[in-house]
């Protein structure tokens, strides 16, 4: 038998898994390549329908996060209608990689061909970042999911430099907290609230 967390260890550990904002990051103190390389692994093991493993991660560090801010502002100022264009959202594209020491590009790489639907390639990838994210939890990381609209442009995708069919679903910001940093507390609704028995 594997050595498996107990149900309540593993539910405690969903249950602390929070955003952790870039700002709230010790950016000065860089993940070492040995746990990111065991957490994208941990990444790996998601369920993935015709064992297809939709994704690639690009990961950011060191002065690719200085590339990576240029590229978002010039994608952002380009393809931004000029009535929801936002100084503030301009100002956090060039400010947020700096804070983390790590971001992760996360992509679904189309590789199911027509038997696979798209939707499920996706799903596949959100699968491997949940577990992605609850590998660096437990790691004592934080880690934080940002999804910017420009993420879906060919711009952004042509300098990921992926293919016309995939998908980068999202940035995974990844660092140590900052020292004092109070873990965020959040709610969800009662489970009763979303769920229908239907036993008879
Ligand atoms: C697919 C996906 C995309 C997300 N994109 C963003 C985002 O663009 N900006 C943001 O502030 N949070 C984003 N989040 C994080 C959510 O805001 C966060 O999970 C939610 O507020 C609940 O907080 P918790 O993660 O601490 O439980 C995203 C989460 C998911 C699953």
């Amino acid at each position: 038998m594997a050595d498996l967390p107990s149900p309540s260890q593993l539910s405690a550990l969903m249950r602390h898994r929070r955003s952790i904002k870039p700002v709230d990051l010790d950016a000065a103190r860089g993940v070492e390549r040995a746990l990111l390389t065991q957490i994208l692994e941990d990444a790996t093991w998601a369920p993935t329908h015709g064992l297809t493993e939709p994704w690639k991660f690009i990961v950011h560090q060191g002065a690719a996060r200085q590339r990576l801010a240029e590229t978002m502002q010039r994608v952002y100022r380009d393809t931004t209608p000029a009535h929801e264009f936002r100084e503030d959202k301009m100002k956090k594209m060039s400010e947020n990689p700096l804070l983390a020491p790590v971001i992760i590009a996360c992509v679904m790489e189309r590789r199911g061909g027509a038997k696979i639907p798209e939707i499920e390639e996706i799903e596949a990838v959100a699968c491997a970042l949940q577990n992605l994210q609850l590998s660096a939890t437990a790691a004592g990381l934080g880690c934080y999911w940002s999804s910017p609209p420009l993420l879906g442009t060919r711009e952004f995708a042509d300098w990921l430099g992926i293919g016309s069919e995939d998908k980068c679903v999202g940035l995974i910001y990844l660092g140590w907290p900052r020292a004092g940093l109070n873990w965020p507390r959040s709610v969800r609704q009662p489970v009763e609230t979303k769920t229908l028995w239907r036993d008879d």
